[in-house]
């Protein structure tokens, strides 16, 4: 390959990142681009505290691992398979529910928070703020149920 067929492929592959970073900008704010360029917290936790697996109306599924000491949510991660914005939502909420405690993240984090922080989302995403919002809920109910019933940790898978 020459030198100016580089510089051709070069100038052609920014022109159509710049295209669609455009595009993405017409239809979602920065704090969704921010979250979908610098996702917070993707990552499992080993030995969380609290955990759910949930599916959404799509079949997306999303994991949420809970860290949790003195009743206060020191860690919060996740995992998806779903889309960019199932991962944004993720993102956001794992910073809406850490440092908070148990009661505040159960009554802080919801889809509607999510949405808030995010500035909106298209209609057809907003399921991905509740999918995040829903698996949240059930890690934090996880949480207590171990905390309950602790003998019953020594048979769980996660
Ligand atoms: Fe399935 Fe976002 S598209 S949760």
């Amino acid at each position: 390959m020459t030198k100016n067929n580089d510089d051709d492929v070069a100038n052609f592959t920014r022109e159509l990142q710049e295209q669609i970073m455009a595009e993405l900008r017409r239809t979602y704010s920065p704090a969704v681009i921010d979250h979908w360029q610098n996702p917070r917290n993707f990552r499992k936790l080993e030995a969380a505290d609290g955990y759910a697996k949930n599916t959404g109306s799509c079949g997306d599924t999303m994991e949420m691992f809970l860290r949790v000491k003195d009743e206060t949510v020191t860690e919060c991660t996740f995992q998806t398979d779903g889309c960019g914005t199932t991962a944004v939502c993720g993102s956001v909420a794992t910073e809406l529910a850490a440092g908070k405690t148990f009661l505040e993240a159960l009554g802080a984090v919801s889809a509607a928070e999510i949405l808030r922080v995010l500035g909106g989302l298209p209609e057809s995403s907003v399921h991905c703020a509740q999918l995040a919002a829903e698996t949240l809920r059930r890690a934090l109910a996880d949480y207590l149920y171990r905390k309950n019933e602790p003998w019953k940790n020594s048979y769980r898978k996660k």
